[in-house]
């Protein structure tokens, strides 16, 4: 139905026919022609009525936004005067010969041009959301994207791989979402958090090299960067170091922005170990496109007369740190008030800061609540590490480590965003030499910090279970601007260490044989060294369409509390198909479910 996309007709065309189909973009009566704006996937053409033929212009007076047209015309140079160079086709028009209008449509519940929809309008509606260039542009990047991530994967004999949706629990530690199976009345299964155990199992099976372009998901809280379902670019190799793994995935990565967004990412990526990236950015993802440093500074502050800093100062398991903002004293009191209630989220009873406003005369020079609590030569110190400057202001996290960390990690981003810190530019890193477990002080017992399938640091299980606390896991994280893009590790390969594992961490022999014995009996049967790694591509499209949440890269994504508004899911189900699975619905208030 058509000879040529709108969006690729440019000057080589004039004086060609061409047939077109699409959409009314615009339409505009100017002084006896109408102009149509015909937009398709690759873009708009204008295409022009003139009264010349009656019949077709009176068709073209009554078309509306929205419109489903087929056109058949010539392609001509717009006269002098009237190109468009703001379009790729603007220098050219079509003069309508034929019109058929293919559909009709009634007046579309937003303008596609305009900018102040609310999201929960467009996702309601996502099917003309979807139809605006900006959105098909993304998608389009999209599958730009996962046709290079499967070109290079195939060609380094990688083999595509499904695995199953209808499945067991697997412990990415959200929860998860179960389905309740007919065939066995009061039994479930579980949707896969990730392909894990699966793609582990195919080492086994000697299948040696796997990926999958796979859906995940997750019931867990929602942020822009995440959803209930999203896809991961998922991958197990099996007799490669981790190293080698490693290289493999970066190249990939470099590659993918190479060839679709022509960017150059460093080679080779950064490293940076997980202690040193809490250290010094208080997260396991650091933005390095922001130069701001959290600065120890608990050693001069033992001995001061304020409990806020000196008892943290004192605790092994606490920090205190200074973070310095470049031209920080132009905060206003309001503003300052305004991130000390932004790092009450994350758990931080305060937070102190002292503006610099000039060094040279000493602590006169200092403006601060706190400052005449501390002693000069701490002021010095403090000035020094941080290397303040007139005009800058330093705040300060005093806490248990976990609190200062995510408290005044964050607080460094958000500070950098608004005062325009931000550099420009792509900043990958490795994250890596994480520790093994984390202690969960409410729980009273060791969590892992990655899946318990994660080698450690060592062959021996005995060493790991006589000190859980100091042994790091072989699991490597890629960071991109301070997202966490993917994550993966080398894999326990012996049962042995597999069982020491699932000892910390408290699970019994009968939970490990009941939930993850297959796994542990597939063990026993000759299982190769392997090591692997999740993308999650709907992270990695919206950060190289520069967009502000996946749901901007992901055709049909839920909300914030895990709705599709588009179809109404999730709903009720008739009571036939409820006794069918063997379910009984409790009318009970939806707050008395989360009690119970
Ligand atoms: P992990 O849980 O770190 O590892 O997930 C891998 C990557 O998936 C992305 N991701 C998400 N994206 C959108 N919405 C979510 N809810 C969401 N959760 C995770 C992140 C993350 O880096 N099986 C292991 C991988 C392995 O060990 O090979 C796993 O799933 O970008
Ligand atoms: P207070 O003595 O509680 O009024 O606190 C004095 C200053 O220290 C205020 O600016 C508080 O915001 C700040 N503050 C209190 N607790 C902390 C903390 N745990 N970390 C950093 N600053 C704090």
């Amino acid at each position: 139905m058509r000879s040529h996309y709108c969006g690729h007709l440019s000057a080589e065309h004039i004086d060609q026919e061409v047939t077109l189909s699409g959409w009314v973009h615009r339409r505009r009566d100017h002084g006896g022609v109408i102009f149509v704006d015909l937009r398709d996937r690759e873009g708009i053409a204008q295409i022009v009525f003139d009264p010349d033929n009656p019949e077709m212009f009176m068709q073209a007076e009554r078309i509306r936004n929205e419109y489903v047209l087929q056109v058949k015309g010539k392609v001509r140079q717009r006269p002098d005067g009237t190109e468009n160079p703001e379009m790729p086709t603007g220098q050219v028009e079509v003069m309508a010969q034929e019109l058929v209008v293919l559909n009709s449509a009634q007046t579309p519940p937003f303008q596609l041009d305009d900018d102040d929809v609310s999201e929960e309008h467009r996702l309601r509606y996502r099917y003309i959301d979807l139809r605006r260039p900006e959105m098909q542009q993304r998608l389009i990047l999209r599958a730009q994207i996962t046709r290079y991530l499967r070109n290079y994967l195939d060609d380094e004999g990688f083999l595509d791989i499904e695995t199953p949706i209808l499945t067991k629990a697997t412990p990415e530690g959200a929860r998860d979402y179960l389905v309740p199976s007919r065939t066995h009345p009061g039994d479930f299964f579980a949707l896969p958090q990730s392909p894990q155990l699966f793609k582990q199992l195919l080492m086994m099976s000697g299948m040696d090299r796997y990926y999958q372009i796979t859906r995940c998901f997750r019931d867990e809280d929602l942020r822009a960067d995440r959803q209930p379902e999203f896809t991961q670019l998922d991958i197990e190799t099996s007799f490669l170091e981790e190293e080698q793994l490693m290289n493999i995935m970066e190249e990939m990565i470099r590659g993918v922005f190479a060839r679709v967004l022509e960017e150059q990412l460093p080679n080779p990526f950064p490293r940076m170990t997980y202690a040193e990236a809490m250290n010094r950015y208080g997260s396991d993802k650091p933005d390095l496109r922001i130069d701001l440093e959290l600065v120890e500074v608990a050693d001069v502050l033992t001995d001061v007369d304020f409990k806020v800093f000196s008892g943290p100062a004192k605790d092994p398991n606490s920090r205190v740190t200074a973070l310095r903002v470049p031209k920080g004293s132009e905060l206003t009191r309001k503003q300052i008030d305004e991130y000390t209630k932004y790092v009450a989220i994350y758990g931080a009873r305060g937070l102190a800061y002292i503006k610099v406003n000039e060094k040279a005369l000493g602590r006169e020079g200092l403006q601060s609540p706190i400052v005449k609590f501390i002693p000069d030569e701490a002021l010095a110190v403090i000035l020094d590490r941080t290397g303040a400057e007139d005009g800058d202001l330093i705040f300060f996290g005093a806490d248990k480590a976990k609190v200062v960390n995510e408290a005044l990690g964050a607080l460094r981003v958000k500070v950098a965003q608004d005062m325009g810190l931000v550099n420009r530019g792509w900043q990958p890193l490795w994250v890596v030499d994480f520790p093994m477990f984390e202690y969960d002080d409410d729980a009273q017992r060791w969590t892992a910090l990655h899946h318990p399938f994660t080698s450690p640091n060592t062959d021996d299980p005995q060493e790991l279970l006589d000190n859980p606390g100091e042994s790091l896991s072989r699991a490597y994280d890629m960071v991109l601007n301070g997202t966490e893009l993917g994550g993966g590790s080398a894999r326990i390969h012996s049962q042995a260490m597999q069982e020491s594992v699932f000892q910390l961490l408290g699970i019994s022999d009968e939970e490990a044989r009941d939930k993850f014995g297959f796994l542990l009996e597939a063990l026993k049967y000759g299982c190769p060294p392997h090591a692997g790694i999740a993308f999650g591509l709907d992270r990695l499209v919206m950060l190289m369409t520069g967009s502000s949440s996946i749901r901007e890269v992901m055709a049909f994504p839920k909300t914030q509390s895990a709705a599709c508004l588009l179809t109404s899911a999730p709903s009720a189900v008739s009571a036939a198909q409820l006794k069918e699975l063997g379910i009984k619905k409790r009318e009970v208030l939806s707050d008395k479910i989360a009690d119970s």
